[in-house]
């Protein structure tokens, strides 16, 4: 397994160019199966996530070109008969649920199990396809569902930590071939499904509301082949935006947009860091010292789960106490103990981390957990003094696109070191 060896206590200056978004392109590289015809999708990140994504396309029927960003899809014939073993390694495979059954009108997905940040169910995503007229039955850690034809209706996908993601993107492709209006209250507002939603609109789909809490869609015969760009990713943005503040430098993001990034760019600002937009980026120039932060994190407009990892980092270096809330995953604070290896002094209180900042970090030898967890770890160790060494860097492969490349060329010493 591969780890990456860090040399800390460098500023980081200079470009970098922000990559496709993988949560915006995993579901909708599940969408093609949605049309027999060829799609093409652009802006596409190489990441172990997306390389999955095509396997699973491939054992599924369809054919897939990856070449220079971008991906070709045809899913001209496809049996509905998956790789499971491949299905079960990857949560985001759940998103082929919704239009294997659009398509087939029946699909056998593997059930997600638990993961590092927490338990994973699909409670709503199965709510919303019985609303539609599925029929589900669980057996042997599968989902099987099936339909004699999917019809609209209201749909509630609200749940106990507020719209789920993955569960909007599955009912919206399983509604768009369905008979009827489907209308999906509570959905989820994320960037990620707009963009979704603007390709299956380009497939020919008849939705409106996407980026709001109702979704509307008017079921249509048939969907044919698009072209289209995935959007800038987010929190690959985000990262290296924090990266910057938590460095003391000054880096500049092409590509990334700012108007997904209110709630972190808010953030970044409160605690010392100056935001420039312009035209095709910004650039984020560190304050002469990071200030705490009280941090909640919420589905979006507000603050993401997915920078919370990230973000604590950082606060490791705020002379004070921070306060990091997480309300959408119950256990994502496994960084904390590893940050902690670097000298931080952080205590886990329920859903809350306090992080008593300031204390210089030295470097240390650390084990990635989650994909978040590990870009956390990698900002810390370019903040600290001496050497870091991140190991299961694989973690950080299924999101970020060379991420060791990019932030040499921005002047961190870091290299990757290869098997173990
Ligand atoms: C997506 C993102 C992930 C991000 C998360 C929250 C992808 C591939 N992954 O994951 O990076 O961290 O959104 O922004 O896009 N829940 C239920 N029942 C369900 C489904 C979800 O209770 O059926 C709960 C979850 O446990 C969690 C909350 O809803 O507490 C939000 O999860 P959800 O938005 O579904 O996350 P994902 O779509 O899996």
């Amino acid at each position: 397994m591969d780890s990456f060896v860090i040399e800390g206590g460098t500023t980081l200056r200079g470009e970098v160019q922000v990559g496709g978004s993988k949560n915006a392109v995993l579901p909708i590289m599940a969408a093609t199966l949605l049309t027999r015809e060829t799609c093409v999708i652009r802006r596409v990140p190489d990441l172990s996530d997306v390389r999955f994504m095509c396997s699973i396309l491939e054992s599924l029927g369809a054919t897939v070109a990856f070449a220079d960003g971008t991906l070709t899809i045809r899913a001209e014939n496809i049996s509905g008969t998956g790789n499971y073993d491949l299905i079960r390694k990857m949560r985001g495979s759940i998103c082929i649920l919704g239009p294997l059954m659009g398509r087939l009108l029946r699909a056998s997905v593997s059930l997600p199990g638990g993961c590092v940040i927490g338990t994973r169910p699909i409670d709503l995503h199965l709510k919303g396809l019985e609303a539609l007229g599925a029929r589900m039955r669980i057996e042997g850690g599968y989902v099987h569902a099936e339909t004699p034809g999917l019809h609209g209706g209201v749909i509630f996908l609200g749940g106990r930590s507020g719209p789920t993601v993955l569960g909007t993107a599955n009912v919206v492709m399983a509604s768009v071939l369905a008979e009827g209006v489907t209308v999906i209250e509570s959905a989820a507002c994320e960037p990620e499904v707009v963009d979704l939603c603007h390709f299956l609109n380009g497939m020919g789909a008849r939705i409106h509301g996407a980026g709001s809490p109702t979704i509307t869609v008017t079921g249509v015969a048939a969907l044919g082949g698009v072209d289209h760009e995935v959007i800038a990713d987010r929190i690959e943005a985000g990262t290296f935006a924090v990266a910057a503040a938590a460095s003391g430098g000054r880096v500049t993001l092409k590509g990334a947009r700012a108007e997904h990034l209110g709630a972190v760019l808010d953030k970044l600002r409160e605690s010392g860091a100056a935001i420039e937009r312009h035209a095709g980026g910004l650039t984020v120039t560190a304050g002469q010292a990071v200030r705490p932060l009280e941090i909640t994190t919420m589905p979006y407009s507000g603050f993401p789960t997915d920078m919370q990892a990230q973000f604590m980092a950082m606060l490791c270096l705020a002379p004070g106490t921070s306060i990091v809330t997480e309300r959408i995953f119950e256990s994502r604070f496994m960084h904390a103990a590893e940050l902690m290896r670097l000298g931080a002094d952080i205590g886990i209180e329920g859903p809350s981390a306090i992080i008593r900042g300031g204390r210089p970090l030295s470097g240390a030898e650390v084990m990635a957990s989650d994909l978040r967890a590990s870009a956390a770890l990698v900002i810390a160790g370019i903040a600290a003094q001496g050497r870091t060494q991140v190991h299961r860097v694989y973690h950080l492969d299924r999101g970020y696109e060379r991420m060791e490349v990019k932030l040499a060329a921005l002047g961190a010493r870091i290299e990757r070191t290869r098997g173990e």
